[in-house]
């Protein structure tokens, strides 16, 4: 091969990889520019083509995003989102004390009733106490030093994204997550329905609400753009809207139990009540279908459900399910820093005031829940049959839970 034809290679094989960036790139953070008609105005990111003159300089595509990623950071905005302003100075670290300050940054023009006041404050607070918990060193629980690189992926697939109004919604089982999916999918207008997107949250079918392909979640990044990936999911991180949707950790577990467990549900009766079944209640013979089961009487009780939960054998098998497992693990609020945190006990307010915040509650409404919702006032009935000594050890197994999202310790379960 002459020289000259190994330089036009090269020149060619450049090329291709700089337009493959510039795709990359645009596509991801770019496309939420597009839409500027629905969405508020976000900070403008036009590092990456500028970002570029640099580029020869640089041997590994890793390094070279991670410029990108820096320098489109670095970019101070003249044009920031009322939210992001509003939540993210009133969170940055160390913790802002003055409350002050964040109420007169915000525009109150459209919204100056008490209602949002309250909203806000109450915002301030529970991220103050996240923010507090996760950087008290003598407060600790698994995962909880590890940094964002050392998520692995499939740690991250709960985290949908919608693109069009740069919004990331942690998903947690059992805490009103089908209808938050539903709003999700409605936002990024990723479900037709005979060609048009869905506009009611309500319309969406169930069945399609849980498929994950219906979502923007990391592993279809991954799938798309492999190592670039995470670096994608990081600028995300870092310029959309993030929020998710907590919940009293016992009272999540009775729900749990009462949707997986009380319900026939074929898939949790093969895949977790046989099991429990066999171990914690000597059963040998069980039938293999969920109405047999329940016709001969053979339910898993609330006081298996618990023992399989503090059964280390348990975790060996397998990551505990999605629907009891801690939201520590499945969202990672030391990790990201989440711009809201609802909670159900407060829906329906939380509810409206995020979807204001994000500036879509003219867009949509949240679908009130008219399901019979597990009370907490239930929970010392639930627990009044499982031994003292279980109720301690499962509340240090949700103790991040209860701490980090601000539940009290339920003494009274606690003690005898
Ligand atoms: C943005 O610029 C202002 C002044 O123009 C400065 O005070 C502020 O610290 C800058 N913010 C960032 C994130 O660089
Ligand atoms: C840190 O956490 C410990 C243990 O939970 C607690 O006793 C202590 O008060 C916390 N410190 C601060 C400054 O919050
Ligand atoms: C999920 O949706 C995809 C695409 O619409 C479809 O091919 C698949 O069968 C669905 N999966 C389930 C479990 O319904
Ligand atoms: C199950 O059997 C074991 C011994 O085989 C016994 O010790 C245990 O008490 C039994 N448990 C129940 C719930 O019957
Ligand atoms: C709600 O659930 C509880 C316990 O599962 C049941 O006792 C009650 O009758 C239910 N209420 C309604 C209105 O369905």
């Amino acid at each position: 091969m002459t020289k000259a034809r190994l330089l036009r290679l090269s020149v060619v094989l450049v090329s291709v990889f700089m337009i493959l960036l510039i795709i990359v790139y645009w596509d991801n953070v770019g496309t939420a520019h597009f839409y500027l008609h629905t969405s508020f105005s976000r900070p403008r990111s036009p590092g990456a083509i500028t970002a570029g003159e640099d580029w020869e300089a640089l041997p590994d595509v890793d390094e070279f995003l991670a410029k990108l990623l820096s320098s489109s950071l670095k970019q101070n905005t003249s044009v920031p989102r009322k939210t992001e302003q509003l939540l993210v100075q009133g969170s940055n670290k160390p913790v802002v004390s003055n409350l002050e300050e964040n109420v007169r940054g915000y525009d109150w023009s459209t919204h100056k009733d008490r209602n949002s006041l309250d909203q806000e404050k109450l915002q301030v607070e529970r991220q103050r106490t996240l923010r507090e918990f996760c950087a008290n060193s003598s407060f600790t629980f698994p995962t909880k030093e590890r940094s964002f690189d050392d998520i692995p992926n499939y740690e991250l697939n709960h985290l949908i994204v919608d693109d069009r109004h740069g919004v990331i919604y942690c998903y947690v089982p059992k805490v009103a997550c089908t209808n938050w999916k539903r709003v999700m999918i409605v936002l990024s207008e990723s479900l037709l329905d005979q060609g048009v997107p869905y506009r009611n949250p309500l319309d969406i079918p169930r069945e399609h609400v849980h498929n994950t392909s219906t979502h923007l979640t990391f592993n279809k990044f991954w799938r798309r753009y492999g190592k670039f990936s995470r670096h994608l999911m990081k600028i995300k991180l870092k310029k959309y809207t993030k929020f998710l949707f907590v919940r009293d950790p016992f009272v999540r577990l009775i729900s749990a139990f009462r949707s997986k467990f009380e319900l026939e549900n074929e898939d949790f009766y093969r895949r977790f009540a046989i099991p429990m079944l066999k171990l914690y209640s000597n059963h040998t013979n069980l039938p293999t279908s969920v109405s047999e089961a329940f016709g001969a009487g053979l339910k898993v009780s609330f006081s298996d459900f618990i023992q399989y939960l503090l059964d280390p054998r348990t975790e060996k098998m397998a990551p505990f399910n999605e629907h009891w497992r801690q939201v520590y693990r499945l969202c990672h609020p030391c990790q990201i820093d989440y711009d809201f945190i609802g909670k159900l006990e407060t829906l329906d307010e939380d509810a409206a005031y995020l979807l204001q915040l994000l500036k879509v509650d003219r867009l949509l409404r949240f679908p009130p829940s008219y399901r019979n919702r597990t009370a907490s006032s239930w929970e010392d009935n639930w627990f009044a049959k499982i031994p003292l000594a279980w109720r301690q050890q499962l509340y240090k197994l949700y103790e991040a839970d209860f701490v980090l999202f601000g539940y009290p310790k339920p003494e009274n379960l606690l003690k005898d």
